[in-house]
């Protein structure tokens, strides 16, 4: 087939990562025979710096002309960077909001799963990691909280501040609708997390989870309060299937999820709208901490290159073969330097994060 990728390279060790899954789709698309066509695309500090802001028109444009979009990540450190010296709504990280609003990015997949090779990982007991655990969150990504109306305002004398979390049903209800379809293709559970006890929007939000469950009468439906789903998931993650939650929720939730992994350069993610087209990303950051040392982990982003070619290009075959050359390549015992440590009875073989590009590579075909 012939695809068109857009690549977002981003700041700080995203143009390291990135170009490794650039490395990989070209591998898929050499022994596959798919001819994909790269288009750089600008956002974030880089956009900053070259544009003089995170998200430009052209590249919300661009990125609509293709076919998927693979990204790094973007942003850097806000002690010292000077785009955080900037306006709020100037920040690198307006870019990544901006783009899943204009591209109506409402669904976003996050996988967590503990990888029997990096089991000594998990900061959780031995008894808790050595059941695993392979959950999906979930999460609205356009609406809610981060897209709420807000104000910083003076009355009488004080500064006051307003964020508002709103939702209707239609938002919840097509979310809900991705979380009962990627469960039928899972273990057929899923766990709405909400605050039903104090929200409004959580009301609703449950209301209408129940609805579109009833059109899904193979799938276990159960509710779970947000701050009870925090506390569940260090206590017993192996309960859980498939997360639907609210924008904020998941975005707190996908945090301790990843971390419950041990590693966080392990985890892709998919942002998905109504038709084909998604936008793949790690779900770590930027690091700037560690960019340009070609030592990071591109193992999420290429692993969020698998979800690209399963998603939204019904490459099931060689989204297969990209996560089969992962586990390899892990079974072998080849780490980076984030999850060198862990060793689960292999002998270990440190590698560059080029290197382990190309150790994923050589492993597919
Ligand atoms: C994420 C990030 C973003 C979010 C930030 C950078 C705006 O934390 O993708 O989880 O909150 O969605
Ligand atoms: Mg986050």
């Amino acid at each position: 087939m012939e695809a068109k990728i857009g690549l977002i390279y981003g700041d700080g060790i995203g143009p390291e990562i990135v170009r490794e899954g650039k490395k990989i789709l070209s591998r898929v698309g050499a022994v596959y025979s798919h001819e994909f066509q790269y288009t750089e695309i600008l956002m974030g500090g880089c956009s900053i710096d070259a544009c003089g802001e995170p998200l430009t028109k052209e590249a919300v444009e661009s990125a609509k002309a293709q076919d998927a979009v693979l990204m790094g990540s973007i942003g850097g450190d806000a002690a010292v960077s000077p785009w955080y010296k900037l306006p709020p709504e100037k920040r690198p990280e307006v870019g990544l909001l901006g783009i899943r609003k204009a591209l109506n990015l409402f669904a976003n997949l996050r996988p967590a799963s503990l990888y029997p090779e990096l089991k000594g990982a998990c900061p959780l007991r031995a008894d808790i990691a050595d059941k695993g655990f392979d959950l999906l969150i979930m999460r609205e990504l356009t609406g809610g909280l981060y897209f709420g109306e807000r104000k910083t305002e003076e009355r009488d004398g004080l500064i006051v501040a307003t964020d508002t979390l709103v939702y209707n049903e239609e938002e919840i209800q097509r979310i809900a609708i991705r979380a009962f379809d990627v469960a039928m293709k899972r273990r057929k559970k899923v766990t709405s997390v909400d605050k039903a006890n104090v929200l409004d929007s959580s009301r609703l939000w449950r209301k209408v989870v129940e609805e579109v469950a009833k059109d899904y009468p193979e799938v276990t439906l159960s509710h779970m309060l947000v701050d009870n789903c925090a506390m569940q998931l260090v206590k017993g993650p192996a309960q859980f299937d498939v997360v639907l939650t609210e924008n904020m929720f998941g975005d707190i939730l996908s945090d301790e999820a990843s971390q419950i992994t041990g590693s966080i350069g392990m985890l892709p993610s998919a942002s998905l709208n109504d038709t084909k087209f998604g936008l793949y990303e790690p779900s770590g950051g930027s690091a700037p901490d560690i960019a340009g040392k070609g030592i990071a982990n591109p193992i999420a982003t290429i692993l969020s290159a698998a979800m690209l070619l399963r998603y939204s290009l019904d490459l099931n075959q060689e989204a297969d073969a990209v996560e089969e050359a992962v586990k390899k390549v892990l079974a072998e015992g080849y780490r980076t330097v984030d999850i060198a440590a862990f060793k689960e009875g292999v002998e270990t073989k440190q590698v560059s994060t080029e290197e382990m590009g190309d150790c994923i590579a050589e492993r597919i075909g």
